[in-house]
């Protein structure tokens, strides 16, 4: 049983947790990096701009007409056609229902179809390992820091599969406070990189804003605070604030948002004894979040390690990845073709794994 992982094995991952539909193959052979064979992307953020925010019918819908034709460009362009793929894998969650039940049904069914195995994954466990496929990857172990659209956590991360939770948001997520940030600053969705933007040209010195519970002590995050002070400013520049005025109370935004991710990564090293950083998720994008942890860890003796950019928000790769690399760690999940579920609200703390002879069915 053990020789069938000796051989190169491709994984195709398809990502359908929220707003894009991503599918990927990577291949992965024992002692070399897994290693990227195509890949292919449809953002629905044109779909959803209109209503100021994802609606989730609407993904679901899209998801269904893009993932097929997305799988067979993927194959294409791979130079394969669909037997020559060993494992399914898709998010399981965490993410919008409907949106996961098409991956994972598109999924499992090509899994019937090829009598091939496929795997549940978890997205931030996508996210998480998705800076292995940039060109200075890191190793374990390391502390990660997930900012996305709807979570904001601090892992310490020993090896693939072994994640244990330092510090979790208490209300938003850091995404979310640059969405709402960005709303109240009549930028449309999903507005982090649009208040990045309009914060570049800002002065952050111009508005005083809170950096919640940048000193509880803990680990925890919270930016409901934040987004309340900054709707509070907004009010005050009354309905016609300056093009100065906005880029001032943006710049400020961002400020108050990356002071207390810093802040708190630094801590979550320093506490942890760990001197490598992976900051992954949409939010890792943020180049003003890249150059502050850059200066904070260089001078505590730390690196820190990012996604390139455009795998720092969701895409297929990073699913394909992190079931390519359970696979290589010998740990895996259960194969659910014939079973299939998803999990809108899965947490991804010591994950629970099962021995490599249940990969292999
Ligand atoms: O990881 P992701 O693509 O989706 C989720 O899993 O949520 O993250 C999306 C989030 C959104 O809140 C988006 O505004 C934010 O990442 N984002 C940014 C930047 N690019 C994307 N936030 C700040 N600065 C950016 N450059
Ligand atoms: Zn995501």
């Amino acid at each position: 049983m053990r020789l069938a992982t000796l051989k190169p094995m491709r994984v195709l991952g398809i990502e359908t947790s929220c707003d894009e539909t991503g599918v990927a193959l990577v291949e992965c052979q024992p002692g070399r990096a897994p290693r990227l064979l195509a890949e292919a992307l449809h953002s629905q953020v044109g779909l959803h701009r209109p209503f100021g925010g994802v609606v989730p019918e609407l993904a679901s819908r899209d998801h269904i007409r893009r993932v097929l034709p997305l799988v067979q460009e993927v194959t294409t362009s791979a130079g394969i056609d669909l037997a020559g793929v060993d494992r399914l894998a898709y998010t399981r969650g965490p993410g919008l229902a409907g949106a996961l039940l098409v991956g994972a049904g598109v999924a499992c069914a090509l899994a019937c179809a090829l009598d091939r195995p496929a795997w549940g994954i978890h997205h931030l466990e996508g996210h998480l390992l998705s800076p292995f496929l940039a060109r200075d990857p890191p190793s374990f172990p390391f502390v990660a820091l997930l900012v996305s659209g709807g979570h904001t956590q601090l892992m310490a991360v020993a090896r693939v599969g072994d994640y244990r939770l330092l510090g979790d948001t208490i209300d938003d997520a850091a995404g979310e406070a640059f969405d709402k940030s960005a709303k109240l600053l009549g930028l449309g969705y999903p507005g982090g990189a649009d208040l990045a933007r309009l914060a570049d040209q800002g002065d952050a010195r111009a508005y005083a804003l809170p950096r919640p519970l940048m000193h509880s002590g803990n680990l925890d995050f919270s930016f409901a605070g934040l987004k309340t002070a900054v709707a509070t400013q907004a009010r005050k520049l009354g309905p016609a604030p300056s093009d100065t005025q906005r880029a001032d109370l943006a710049a400020a935004t961002q400020a108050a948002i990356v002071d207390v991710l810093v802040h708190k990564s630094m801590r979550a090293l320093e506490t942890s004894g760990l001197r490598t950083l992976v900051v992954a998720g949409g939010v890792s994008a943020n180049a003003a979040l890249r150059l502050r942890l850059d200066q904070a860890a260089a001078a505590a003796g730390c690196r820190v390690h990012y996604p390139e950019l455009h795998w720092c928000s969701d895409n297929g790769a990073m699913i394909a990845l992190a079931a390519a690399m359970r696979l290589q760690a010998g740990l895996s999940m259960h194969d659910r073709r014939y079973t299939f579920d998803v999990e809108p609200r899965w947490a991804l703390g010591a994950a629970s794994d099962v021995p490599l002879s249940e990969n292999l069915g």
